[in-house]
């Protein structure tokens, strides 16, 4: 089934929309793939992200996410989009310092008004599955960048959404860490999440089943 169609998607940024960050762009995506979206640094792949998380809106073309136009969406409704189909994993993690691990990962919850006794089942559920259990009480400053990472994917998809957007999640790690990261987001795969990665890393593309290149905010 399919989850996402962006037809000829532009956007421009700027003073008279100079920069074109996409100019054309497409890409389809069914329900549960694993898809890398290839290119270098400024081709439009974190532009892309924006787009579906409905962080950028576009200056034109299509987007509609299981078959709902997203042009027709108020900023209120994209917000909640957002929080509750969307889990968005960072390059630079993006912990917030002053929470500690545990309620950095169960911050979309806390915002959802879930209970506590739920929200503490489902963070501990979660950080046992990404082995971060034991830093549960730590804060971002006190753990390793793989550890960080582990913490940012639990915040991502502790409140099950249908896509994971993973922009660079391996730039910021040494290469073992890097596979491990990439290890846990193929397990989220294999479980039913649709994932999308964007990365410059052939080594990332290559766990992933297909591969979109972007060059100059098009497809190559
Ligand atoms: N908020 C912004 N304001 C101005 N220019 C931007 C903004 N975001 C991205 N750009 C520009 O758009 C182009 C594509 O950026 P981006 O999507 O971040 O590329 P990538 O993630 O592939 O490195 C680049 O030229 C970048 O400088
Ligand atoms: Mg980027």
């Amino acid at each position: 089934m399919e989850l996402i169609t962006l037809k000829n998607i532009s956007k421009s940024y700027g003073d008279r929309k100079k920069v074109k960050a996409l100019q054309g762009f497409n890409f389809f995506l069914s329900k549960g793939e694993m898809v890398a979206i290839m290119g270098k640094s400024g081709s439009g792949k974190s532009t892309v992200l924006n787009v579906l998380s409905g962080i950028d809106i576009l200056d034109d073309g299509e987007y509609f996410f299981q078959g709902k136009d997203m042009k027709l969406v108020t900023n209120d409704e994209m917000t909640l989009f957002r929080r509750e189909h969307i889990g968005f994993v960072l390059q630079h993690f993006a912990l917030i310092p002053d929470y500690t691990i545990y309620d950095n990962i169960a911050f979309s919850l806390l915002l959802q008004h879930e209970s506590k006794q739920k929200i503490r089942e489902r963070v501990f559920a979660i950080a046992k599955e990404l082995e971060i259990e034991e830093i549960l009480f730590k804060y971002p400053d006190e753990v390793s960048g793989g550890e960080a990472q582990r913490t940012a994917i639990a915040r991502a998809i502790i409140h099950n959404p249908q896509l994971i957007l993973a922009d660079e999640p391996t730039g910021a790690l040494d290469e073992e860490t890097g596979f491990r990261i990439m290890n846990i987001l193929k397990k989220l795969h294999e479980k039913g999440h649709t994932i999308v990665i964007v990365t410059h890393d052939s080594n990332v593309a290559a766990m992933c089943e297909r591969t979109v290149w972007i060059k100059d905010g098009k497809n190559i």
